[in-house]
């Protein structure tokens, strides 16, 4: 097959669109060059010399020449105003702005649809890692159960320095932002709202649902106060950040971004640092474990490069499982095990919204209550959160595990 030559029109030339400048310099087979760059403050210095800018975002989509456009800026409002105009002019597109996608998933779908153009976006969930592209294509006949993991590497980079290092938070998030990792806003990260946008991209390539960002509920890691850390230390295990979606036998599909404790045992408990992992849980392959670097400028550049080379080749996603149209509802039927923190005054209130209790603690301020509840509980009591409050999850309580505990509790 023969490749196609592309001339690239490239939006922001920060972390990662530097990064995709000197990846594209080290892949000379690659039939791609960079015809024009656009950026937005004209008094920065550059890596490069200032005839290859333009500060005009109109330069790029008025030229005939520029077949590809590579949108790689911080701005989840410009970058939709300029994927959805060049989408409109007939040029592929290739972004990493996970806001920018999620928040307009369908739009973007039908723009594809009525201008025949494809968009591609494997940087925009866990960076270097190629999981969008595998769900989209292999995992088609033997049916997705769940998809669990860490999709965001500044928080995960966070925890484990806050943890192994016993960096203060601040200090943690600052080496982050340093090293390129963290969103300029990083509320995006540390509430969980980057993690819940992945999520979001996740859940159409594999099980053909099309969310709102607002349908996904997310905690971050803002709340995590040293009472967890310290639980977490004295029964040898971890806090990291977890997406997880999975689809029950009657058709309900949950999903939600919540702070979990991983033991040794489990897979994600070694994924450290700046890496992403993603499990997948499948009718007969089992489960498969994904890991890679989740941001920084190379490891995002190299998911960019790989979706540019996909262009020659004229791929685009086919979104099969959207177009298989199941019928699937997003629920808040699902029994959670986990541990909450709460105010000395909120205990008695916080215990009667748990099916069980395991332990619950409260000294003279504060107090600590582990045991199960519904998602809609919690939910209930994340909605008034001051600050006062965080939950960690255990584990997801099955279906039969919740029947039993709820005849015990009747009988
Ligand atoms: N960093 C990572 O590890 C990572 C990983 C995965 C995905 N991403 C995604 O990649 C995208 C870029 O992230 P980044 O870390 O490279 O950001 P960054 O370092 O902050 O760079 C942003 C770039 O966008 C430019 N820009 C902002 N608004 C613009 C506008 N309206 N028109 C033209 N240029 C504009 C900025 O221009 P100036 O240079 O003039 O300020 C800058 O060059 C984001 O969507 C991010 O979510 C990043």
């Amino acid at each position: 097959m023969s490749r196609k030559n592309l001339n690239i029109g490239l939006y922001g030339f920060g972390c990662v669109g530097f990064g995709l400048y000197e990846v594209l310099q080290k892949t000379p087979g690659l039939k791609a060059n960079i015809r024009n760059i656009c950026v937005k403050d004209k008094n920065k210095p550059r890596e490069i010399g200032i005839e290859n800018f333009t500060f005009d975002q109109n330069d790029i989509l008025n030229d005939d020449d520029i077949n590809v456009v590579v949108e790689l800026i911080d701005d989840a409002d410009a970058a939709f105003e300029i994927v959805s105009a060049a989408l409109k002019k007939g040029k592929a597109v290739v972004s990493a702005n996970k806001k920018m996608i999620a928040e307009h998933f369908t739009e973007l779908l039908e723009l594809q649809e009525k201008y025949n153009v494809p968009l591609l976006y494997e940087a925009a969930a866990c960076a270097s890692m190629p999981i969008i592209r595998n769900l989209e294509e292999y995992y088609d006949n033997d049916l997705l159960e769940s998809i669990e993991g860490i999709v965001n590497g500044s928080t995960n980079y966070i925890l484990t320095k806050t943890f192994a290092e016993n960096l203060s938070y601040d200090d943690a998030l600052k080496q982050a932002q340093d090293k390129g990792f963290a969103e300029s806003n990083p509320i995006l990260d540390t509430g969980g709202f980057d993690a819940k946008y992945k999520l979001l991209i996740l859940l159409a390539h594999s099980f053909g649902y099309v969310a709102k960002p607002s349908d996904i509920f997310n905690i971050g890691i803002d709340g995590i106060g040293t009472l967890e850390l310290k639980y977490a230390r004295e029964k040898g295990l971890k806090i990291k950040l977890i997406a997880q979606a999975f689809k029950a036998a009657d058709g309900k599909l949950s999903a939600f971004v919540i702070p979990k404790f991983v033991s040794p045992e489990e897979r994600l408990y070694s994924v450290d640092d700046v890496f992403n992992g993603v499990l997948t849980k499948t009718s007969f392959a089992d489960t498969q474990f994904f890991v890679g670097k989740g941001a920084g400028a190379h490891p995002t550049a190299s998911a960019v490069l790989s979706d540019i080379s996909a262009l020659s080749y004229n791929y685009r996603y086919e979104y099969k499982k959207i177009k298989q149209k199941e019928d699937l509802i997003l629920s808040d039927d699902v029994t959670l095990n986990v541990l909450l923190r709460h105010k000395k005054e909120d205990a008695e209130t916080f215990k009667k919204k748990f099916i069980t209790i395991e332990e619950a603690y409260t000294n003279n301020e504060a107090g600590y209550i582990t045991g199960t509840l519904t998602l809609q509980s919690l939910k209930d009591i994340q909605s008034g959160n001051n600050g006062d409050r965080s939950f960690i999850l255990q584990n997801i309580v099955t279906a039969k595990e919740t029947a039993i505990a709820e005849s015990v509790l009747t009988a």
